[in-house]
C-alpha cells in the first residue's frame, strides 16, 4: 500500500545515526551483539521503506572511527555482521536498483570486508532508484582531512579551492547534502556524522532504540520534515 504523503518536500536525501543497539539488548537481558543483529535487520527494511517512499539517496552510519576502540569482541562481531550482510544484500540491491556505496576510512577495515565492500560497489554502480551510502569506519573530521590531503597532494592552489571543488574530495562525492538527519536512541548529537554536509540539514531526534525503529517511524519522521519551513539562513519575503 502507498503511503499518503502530502504533496512535495519530501527529503532527497535522509542520514541516519542508528544508535541504541546496545542498549536494546541490555534491556533485553541479551549479549550487545544480538542488538546489533537486529539492528542490521532493522537496517534491511528501513533501506526498503525509503526506496518505497521515494527518497533517492540515504546514508547509514554503520560503525564510526570512534567505534574501533570497542572491546575487540565486540569489533570483531560488528565486522562479521557486515561480512554476511553484504555478502547476502548485494544481490537484493541488484534487485531493487539500489546503488551500493562505503564511505569511511576503508583503510581499516578487514581485508575480507573491504573486499566485499568493493564487490558490492562495482556490483550496483549502474543502478539508479536510491543511492545507499554505509559510512563504515567513518569521521566526519577525518573525512575532511583526508580531503585536504587529497587537494595538497593533487597540488591544487589556493584559488584552486571552492566550497564545491572541496565537496568533490569528500566521500560523499556527487550526493546532494542530507536534507534530513534522523538519530534514533534519544542522543541529541551529531557524534562526527556528515560534518560538512549537514551544515543547513534539518535534524529528528527519536527515543525509539534502533532494533525498534521501523517503517512507520521512518513515515512519521518523513512527514514531521515535509512541515518544516527551511530558509538556509535567508529570510522569506
Ligand atoms: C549503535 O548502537 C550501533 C553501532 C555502533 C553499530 C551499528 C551496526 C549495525 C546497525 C549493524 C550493521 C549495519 C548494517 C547496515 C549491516 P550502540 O551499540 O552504540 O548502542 P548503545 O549506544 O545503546 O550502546
Amino acid at each position: 500500500m502507498k503511503p499518503e504523503f502530502p504533496p512535495g518536500n519530501m527529503p532527497g536525501h535522509v542520514g541516519i545515526i542508528m544508535d541504541g543497539n546496545g542498549r536494546w539488548a541490555e534491556m533485553k537481558g541479551l549479549p550487545r551483539v544480538e542488538g546489533h543483529r537486529r539492528g542490521a535487520e532493522r537496517a534491511k527494511e528501513i533501506i526498503e521503506a525509503s526506496k518505497e517512499f521515494g527518497v533517492k539517496a540515504l546514508t547509514l552510519y554503520a560503525f564510526s572511527l570512534e567505534n574501533w576502540q570497542r572491546p575487540k569482541a565486540e569489533v570483531a562481531m560488528i565486522m562479521k555482521l557486515l561480512e554476511v550482510y553484504l555478502r547476502r544484500e548485494m544481490y537484493e540491491f541488484v534487485k531493487e536498483g539500489i546503488h551500493f556505496r562505503a564511505a569511511g576510512d576503508l583503510n581499516r577495515l578487514p581485508q575480507g570486508v573491504r573486499n566485499l565492500v568493493a564487490q558490492a560497489e562495482a556490483l550496483t554502480s549502474a543502478c539508479k532508484n536510491m543511492v545507499l551510502t554505509a559510512a563504515i569506519s567513518y569521521g566526519g573530521r577525518d573525512e575532511i582531512v583526508r580531503a585536504v590531503k587529497k587537494a595538497l597532494q593533487s597540488g591544487a592552489s589556493p584559488q584552486d579551492i571552492s566550497e564545491s571543488s572541496f565537496a568533490d574530495l569528500l566521500d560523499t562525492k556527487g550526493l546532494p547534502d542530507p536534507d534530513l538527519i534522523i538519530r534514533t536512541s534519544g542522543e541529541k548529537r551529531i557524534s562526527n556524522f556528515l560534518l560538512w554536509q549537514s551544515a543547513y540539514s534539518e535534524l529528528y531526534f527519536t527515543d525509539t532504540l534502533w532494533p525498534e525503529f521501523g517503517r512507520e517511524e521512518l513515515l512519521g519522521a518523513l512527514r514531521d520534515y515535509q512541515v518544516r519551513d527551511r530558509r538556509f539562513g535567508a529570510v522569506k519575503l
